[in-house]
């Protein structure tokens, strides 16, 4: 089984991994004439407009960050529910018009503003819309149905019966087009679709935790039967991840016959390149059957994390009641990626609370129990109050920082993360370091994708944390291998998977 020959996933991570030198060998150019579009549109569907004047939930974003949805009793959401989840994981909150076009940036964060996943809705008859397989369009904040009719039970059979899809009246499917960020990132955007989509998930969490509506992270399905069911070829669109939401009484309905769509979308571009590596690597972590998505789910990871040992520093999160109390949707529509930090100082207390919120786990198919992880984080600290400036580990159970090395590690930071300012300006920047073989080793290749997954939903929980307190955040990347050998030899055997610089804003560049 493919999924099982784990050298496929280690060869595309090495394959893809930025150095110095590649960066400076490296002779790809944006074809700014050929740049995907970044919306994909149905040419003959009718949009069925979504409400726009939908109700805010007015929760306080750390509640919606930290809190985990509500779980029992029967959950379904309306349209203006689905609306307001939509909108605020996936939707446009801000158009930048420049000379030559404009830019229509969203909810989440995406790298190079690219906006590769897409979203779709599966329901059941809901208030307000019947059943149905949608596909979400930001661009004119609609709907379009591409199936009419209950197959929730489709997604139920390709996940094995997973309990979340099975009790869901609705279930949001994520896919990426993989070209889009491929014409910048080429073959290492396959990394870059999970982070994107970790983002929107990150946002959709707390949307449904505002609602205190139910909801999962599912990644264990069998790719065909999701594909299928969304009209998508599995390449060059491909389903990511299942979002169940809510919880409705009964099971949907045994799926009927799927049959096939033929819906003609607007090319995204003049032409397209193909990227072979990324196709593998999709086609390696492919489950084909229900018997391996079983597997997949039947024993999810355990972390086993070490005891942190001396040199500790506990977290301080604020108290709740020091909370600010900025809604989520206020503190969404004003997010966006930092793109100057100013050197100055951050709080412990604030990187306490920041770094609390986002490591309290997420409901997901891939983890056990709350404190699981895939992923480790080390910190550099520049400008922390209260905390000597250094390299840091963060011990996930413990809730603690060990220091591993102290003194100014500012320039190692800009250096790490691809000699980017952003990395070294910040009051700190965390970087995601994950151990593939064990991770490969339980879930095989497609481990590697939940690996990825998670440090984009842990990275836009950071996000939100930094926003709610006042202070600036951005996703960044980095020099893979540099960035484990500067936390060795305690990060030794790691893969470097993922940054996020948080600080405080500074002025803003001219570009
Ligand atoms: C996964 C990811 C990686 C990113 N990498 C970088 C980066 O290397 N350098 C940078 O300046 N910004 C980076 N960003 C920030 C994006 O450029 C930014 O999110 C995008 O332009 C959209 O703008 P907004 O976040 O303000 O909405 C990254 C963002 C994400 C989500």
């Amino acid at each position: 089984m493919g999924n099982r020959e784990t050298e496929k996933a280690l060869h595309y991570h090495e394959a893809t991994k930025h150095s110095y030198w590649s960066i400076r060998t490296s002779v790809h150019y944006l074809d700014w004439d050929n740049q995907p579009l970044p919306f994909k549109i149905y040419r003959d569907l009718e949009p069925l407009a979504l409400p726009s004047e939908f109700p805010e939930t007015g929760v306080a974003t750390l509640d919606a960050v930290v809190g985990a949805p509500d779980v029992s009793g029967t959950r379904v959401p309306d349209l203006n529910v689905l609306a307001h989840i939509l909108y605020y994981s996936a939707g446009i909150t801000k158009t930048k018009r420049y000379p030559g076009g404009e830019i229509h940036f969203r909810a989440a964060a995406c790298a190079g503003a690219l906006y590769p996943i897409e979203v779709y809705v599966v329901c059941g008859d809901l208030p307000g819309l019947k059943a149905g397989v949608y596909h979400f369009s930001p661009r004119d904040f609609a709907l379009r149905r591409l199936r009419a009719g209950d197959y929730r039970g489709v997604l139920a059979r390709a996940t094995a019966r997973e309990p979340a899809i099975c009790r869901a009246p609705v279930i949001l499917v994520q896919t990426a087009i993989s070209w889009r960020s491929s014409w910048k990132y080429r073959d290492r955007a396959y990394r870059y679709h999970f982070w994107d989509d970790g983002m929107i998930l990150a946002n959709a969490l707390a949307a449904a935790t505002a609602h205190r509506m139910p909801a999962k992270v599912v990644m264990g399905f069998v790719d065909d039967e999701v594909n299928h069911l969304l009209g998508v070829d599995g390449e060059r669109e491909m389903a990511l991840t299942l979002f169940p939401l809510g919880r409705a009484s009964v099971a949907p309905p045994p799926p009927d016959e799927v049959p096939d769509l033929r819906l003609e979308t607007v090319p995204l571009s003049r032409s397209e390149v193909d990227y072979p590596l990324i196709r593998e690597m999709h086609a390696a972590s492919t489950l084909s059957s229900v018997q391996e998505v079983e597997h997949w789910r039947e024993a999810p990871f355990e972390t086993r994390d070490a005891p942190c040992g001396n040199n500790i520093f506990p977290l301080r999160p604020l108290a709740e009641d020091e909370w600010p109390r900025e809604s989520l949707e206020s503190v969404i529509r004003r997010r966006g990626s930092t793109r100057r930090f100013a050197r100055k100082a951050i709080r412990w207390e604030e990187l306490s609370t920041i770094l609390d919120g986002a490591t309290r786990g997420f409901p997901a198919d891939f983890l056990k129990a709350s404190g699981d992880h895939l992923n480790d984080l080390y910190l550099n600290v520049h400008a922390v109050e209260g905390m000597p400036a250094g390299a840091y580990f963060y011990c996930w159970r413990e809730r603690a920082l060990k220091l591993l090395r102290e003194g100014d590690v500012r320039q190692s930071s800009q250096y790490l993360c691809l000699e980017q300012a952003l990395g070294g300006d910040s009051s700190v920047t965390i970087f995601y370091l994950a151990d593939l073989s064990s991770i490969l080793g339980r879930y095989g290749n497609r481990g590697y994708r939940a690996a990825q997954l998670e440090a984009g939903i842990i990275g836009g929980k950071l996000y939100l944390g930094a926003y709610a307190l006042g202070r600036g955040a951005t996703g960044l990347t980095f020099y893979d291998d540099d960035v484990t050998e500067f936390f060795s030899p305690h990060a030794e055997g790691k893969s470097a998977i993922f940054v996020t610089a948080l600080g405080v804003p500074g002025k803003r560049p001219y570009l």
